[in-house]
């Protein structure tokens, strides 16, 4: 259920209030929220992890967060919210449900949509499927002042629409040189589909510094060498146990233990600062249709 005392003020007041004053935003509210697509190429790198700490501390500073668990068929941002959705992103497509009432509340008010869990028909959309979600998730862009994508494994074509959408990517990836290998595919992929994405790159589990900033001057040679360009390193994440008792206790590390080591890191990273720009220059679903054709 939507909490309406929270949703119906006035869109935008919130990040007004973060910027401070009367100043205005920098680009046209009817185009709706700020769109980040969070992927890495290979699984288990810690994307639901950072995608469910950066919504729960986006909306903690009054942001109206959408997190979309666009993992389907394997979803698990649940999980690390706590939560039991109703409904998943499987009932919006099959119009069983608007996607509006698909949503559930979660920690600091975001809002989730599921990917939805172990239902084989989700674990492959068609194009057509896809098509469909998109056209439903359109509405829902009015309604928020961010919306995050969390993607799973993997370069299908509904992520790949999703990369060419997208004005902001962040990629979180891992030291390890499998990690960095798929990382660069997908930058190189988004790159190509998307040649203006902003990208930035997160090393996440990581040991130590040292480790960190090898992994990133590596994936920095090959992206400069091979396409003439790379991201931005936003930094790294230490590898932490109190990552593994939120996960746990199914709450976002940065709501539980915020000065622990990964919770101050990932506090760094959800203030880059290309997010508070992520405004694509048409509505983002539509962008995403087009790219689906
Ligand atoms: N910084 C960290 N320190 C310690 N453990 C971590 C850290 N980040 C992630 N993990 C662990 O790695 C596991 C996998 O993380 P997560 O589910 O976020 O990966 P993912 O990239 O979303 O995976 P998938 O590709 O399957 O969606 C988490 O359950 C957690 O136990
Ligand atoms: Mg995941």
């Amino acid at each position: 259920m939507i909490d309406k005392a929270r949703y119906d003020k006035p869109r935008f007041g919130a990040i007004r209030r973060l910027f401070g004053g009367d100043r205005p935003l920098e680009s046209d509210h009817s185009l709706g929220a700020r769109v980040l697509c969070i992927a890495s190429g290979k699984g288990g790198t810690g994307k639901s992890v950072v995608a469910t700490n950066l919504a729960s501390l986006r909306a903690s500073r009054g942001e109206k967060v959408l997190l979309v668990d666009f993992d389907a068929g394997l979803a698990n941002a649940h999980l690390l919210l706590g939560l039991a959705p109703r409904f998943d992103m499987g009932h919006v497509i099959s119009g069983d449900v608007e996607a509006a009432d698909a949503l559930i509340e979660g920690p600091e008010g975001l809002m989730l949509l599921s990917g939805g869990v172990g239902r084989h028909a989700l674990a492959n959309p068609t194009r057509r499927e896809l098509d469909r979600l998109f056209r439903a998730l359109r509405p829902l862009e009015q309604e928020f002042d961010l919306v995050i994508i969390d993607h799973g494994a993997g370069l299908g074509y509904g992520t790949v629409a999703h990369l060419a959408a997208t004005s902001t990517l962040l990629i979180v990836t891992n030291p390890e040189v499998t990690a960095l290998s798929d990382s660069y595919a997908l930058y190189k992929r988004a790159t190509m589909v998307n040649p203006h994405v902003v990208t930035g790159l997160v090393v996440n589990r990581c040991p130590t510094e040292a480790q960190a900033n090898a992994g990133w001057d590596r994936f920095r040679g090959a992206s400069e060498r091979f396409l003439g360009h790379s991201p931005e390193y936003i930094g790294w994440v230490p590898s932490d146990d109190a990552v593994l008792q939120s996960v746990h206790e199914r709450r976002p590390v940065s709501l539980t233990r915020p000065q622990s080591p990964a919770g101050v890191a990932i506090r760094t990273v959800s203030e880059w600062g290309p997010i508070d720009k992520a405004r694509t220059s048409r509505a983002f679903y539509e962008k995403a249709r087009k790219a689906l054709r």
